[in-house]
């Protein structure tokens, strides 16, 4: 301000000089001191302007205040696929979502959907950190009055983890024990945990009940069980409340269109059966290879249990709505019945109507015959079954996205 006061004064001079003479003086005199006030006014309005922006003179947001009937869902990694659907089933819900991503696999034009929906102020709000940043993680749990949280964000490839072991322990492990530590620090006491069937390994004998032994094999399986113990742990000397739910495979998208799954192209290599598909289907690959066609299934390939993220979601609420104080819940969160790799192609073929060129190759060193979920212990306790088990169906909502979207969630990611 000073400076720009000090440019204006040496200004003047010179144009006087310039002008000469009474008659030209005087009125400059009285626009000058018209120019004067207006620029005392903008001077004014400015500093009000920058009063208002700095943190200290701030209202308050309303994010950093408990409101009595709102309840407020901390969203880590909610610009992912899961984590998006979460978050919009939540902000229909009527909860008050904060996103936290680094947006290091997430798309934020899938938050910018979800700020489209619901523009109203305390509804949802985005913050751009990284969860290994553990003073970033503090500061954001000091600054917002969070009631629980849903731990979405993770790297969550097997191929990936095999290949890149520590930046899975890292960001999986590690950064769930900054959340817990933030959660800790800052009174937050309801957790709800994304874990994954990966954590049980190979289990000889199917269903896969919560009290099947897990003994994971690769380093995401292994991440995420000791994720689990780090939370059990904690948990045996705090009375947070806590549900941690194992997923099986998620597949499928927002029924209403408005979001889908869209992987960084670079992930394509480790990528899901679902995004295999469809590139295939888009002749983005030149066909699907499918692994292994002499496993002891009743076709010879690998039997999975797929379940779709709406249902996925639908058992995140459920577990938020049902979870006490002091208690583990720990879910399996699938449908119970196995599909076997062939029938998801067929189901793929039929829901794209794409001829996708199969070519069948030998095992893939580290995948399991068949893991299918007995989900009996969900019914019963949280009453949530999978209601969307339609294969053909769930990939035909999935494809109606996809084609609209060829180019994902578009450039909105670069201009972050
Ligand atoms: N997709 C599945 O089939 C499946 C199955 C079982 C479990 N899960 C679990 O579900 C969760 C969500 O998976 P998804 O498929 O939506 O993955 P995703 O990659 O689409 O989403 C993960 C999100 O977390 C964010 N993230 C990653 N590291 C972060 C960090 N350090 N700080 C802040 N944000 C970070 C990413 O940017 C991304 O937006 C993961 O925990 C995953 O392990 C997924």
């Amino acid at each position: 301000m000073l400076n720009f006061n000090k440019s204006r004064s040496q200004a003047r001079p010179n144009r006087s000089y310039a002008l000469g003479g009474m008659d030209h003086t005087e009125p400059n005199k009285k626009k000058g001191f018209v120019r004067k006030i207006i620029l005392a006014t903008a001077l004014v309005a400015l500093c009000i302007l920058m009063l208002k922006q700095s943190p200290s003179f701030k209202s308050p947001s309303v994010f950093s205040r408990h409101e009595t009937g709102v309840t407020h869902v901390l969203v880590t990694g909610g610009a992912g696929y899961i984590g998006s659907h979460a978050s919009l089933r939540l902000l229909k819900d009527s909860y008050r979502v904060t996103i936290v991503d680094n947006l290091s696999r997430g798309n934020l034009g899938a938050v910018k959907v979800l700020q489209e929906l619901f523009p109203e102020p305390g509804r949802l709000q985005f913050i751009y950190a990284d969860l290994g940043d553990p003073k970033a993680v503090n500061k954001i749990f000091s600054e917002n009055a969070f009631d629980a949280v849903m731990h979405f964000a993770a790297v969550a490839y097997v191929g990936e983890s095999t290949l890149d072991p520590l930046k899975y322990y890292h960001n999986i492990t590690s950064n769930t024990l900054v959340v817990l530590e933030a959660m800790a620090a800052h009174n937050v006491n309801t957790l709800i945990y994304s874990s994954t069937c990966a954590t049980y390994g190979e289990p000889e004998k199917m269903p896969i009940t919560e009290e099947t032994p897990q003994h994971p094999i690769n380093p995401y399986g292994k991440a995420k069980k000791m994720s689990e113990d780090i939370i059990q742990d904690f948990h045996k000397n705090s009375d947070m409340a806590v549900m941690i739910l194992r997923y099986f495979n998620v597949i499928g998208s927002d029924p209403d269109g408005r979001l889908g799954e869209a992987p960084r192209p670079e992930l394509r290599e480790h990528g899901r059966i679902s995004g295999a598909c469809f590139d295939a289907a888009r002749g983005i690959t030149n066909g699907l290879k499918v692994r292994g066609t002499d496993y002891k299934t009743p076709d010879g390939t690998c039997i999975r249990d797929y379940i779709d993220v709406t249902d996925l979601v639908d058992a995140h609420v459920k577990a938020l709505e049902n979870v006490k104080p002091g208690q583990v819940g720990i879910y399996n969160v699938g449908t119970g019945k196995g599909r076997s790799v062939k029938e998801f192609v067929e189901a793929c073929k039929k829901a794209t109507g794409a001829s996708i060129k199969v070519d069948y190759l030998p095992r893939r060193p580290g995948d399991y015959a068949e893991v299918f979920s007995d989900p009996s212990k969900i019914l019963r306790e949280l009453k949530w079954s999978a209601q969307y088990t339609d294969l053909e169906k769930s990939l035909q909502v999935a494809w109606k996205w996809q084609k609209s979207h060829h180019n994902g969630y578009g450039s909105l990611n670069l201009s972050f």
